[in-house]
């Protein structure tokens, strides 16, 4: 048996998929000013927040945007090992693949790199770069002096991060975007074109601002949180649906529910 909330709580499952991107006031700033900065003199870009607030779906759409455009890479899945890396690198910029056993030389990849200059400017995206080594970042940061690749990258902002992305990168010319959890406002925004996307009207009519309040509450705004809140209680809606259907109440949205999401998920204790 189906029910209509399984499909509205699969809405709700974290993808990183630019076709699904939700526009909304801050991200599309954040996003422009992104863009622009891609045709400033700079050498590396950072896209910094909290985990959740939107910056793989922003690079994404980046990637998406300009791909036909622009000489552009995405690297969505960080490369670990130095030798995997560089020779994406070289792969990227040469357009040759080469052998399995083959190493790409830091010094050799610099000088054929620096002879590029002028020529051409190729940007790379590389996600998730909390994940880099010291040691690689230096190697990201050396190749972005040729001026000939530009990178943007993204990175985690926790508690003591911060320093990090302030000490750490102050020497190279940054341009750096920090993306927030949304406002109330917002998350409203975000809840309501989910589910308008995929033509639950019905739904997102039920949905009210009290609703929302109580969703930005535990959720703080952040998308990621905010996914896994609204998978739980649809789960719920689906569970009550094929098993308790008097339990769902008509006309209005279930308060019940938003709770015991809630508590399910630990934000609450009964
Ligand atoms: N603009 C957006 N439109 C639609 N969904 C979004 C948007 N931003 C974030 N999300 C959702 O929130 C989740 C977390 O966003 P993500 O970009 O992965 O955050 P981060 O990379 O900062 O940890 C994504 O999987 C996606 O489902
Ligand atoms: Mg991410």
């Amino acid at each position: 048996m189906m029910s209509k909330y399984s499909d509205i709580k699969n809405l709700f499952i974290d993808s990183v998929d630019s076709k699904n991107y939700i526009d909304l006031e801050s991200l599309s700033f954040n996003y422009n000013v992104l863009e622009d900065s891609l045709d400033k003199p700079l050498k590396m870009i950072l896209l910094f927040g909290r985990p959740g607030t939107g910056k793989s779906m922003t690079l994404n759409k980046l990637y998406q945007n300009l791909k036909d455009k622009r000489e552009i890479h995405y690297f969505d899945a960080p490369i670990l090992s130095e030798k995997e890396f560089l020779k994406s690198i070289y792969e990227s910029i040469s357009g040759k693949k080469i052998p399995q056993n083959m190493r790409v030389n830091f010094d050799g990849l610099l000088r054929f790199t620096q002879q590029l200059k002028g020529k051409r400017e190729i940007i790379f995206l590389l996600d998730e770069c909390q994940l880099y080594s010291e040691a690689l970042m230096e190697k990201i940061r050396l190749l972005s002096d040729t001026r000939v690749v530009k990178f943007v990258i993204t990175l985690h902002k926790t508690e003591n991060e911060d320093v990090i992305a302030k000490e750490h990168f102050k020497t190279r010319i940054w341009e750096v975007i920090e993306l927030k959890n949304a406002s109330e406002e917002e998350l409203e925004i975000y809840v309501q074109k989910k589910l308008l996307q995929k033509h639950f009207v019905d739904v997102a009519n039920l949905i009210q601002a009290k609703h929302i309040k109580f969703i930005h509450t535990h959720t703080l705004g952040n998308f990621r949180e905010t996914n896994k809140f609204l998978y739980t209680v649809f789960s719920i809606y689906e569970y009550y649906e094929l098993n308790r259907p008097e339990k769902i109440p008509k006309g209005r949205f279930s308060r019940k529910i938003l709770e015991m999401a809630a508590i399910k998920l630990g934000y609450i204790h009964d």
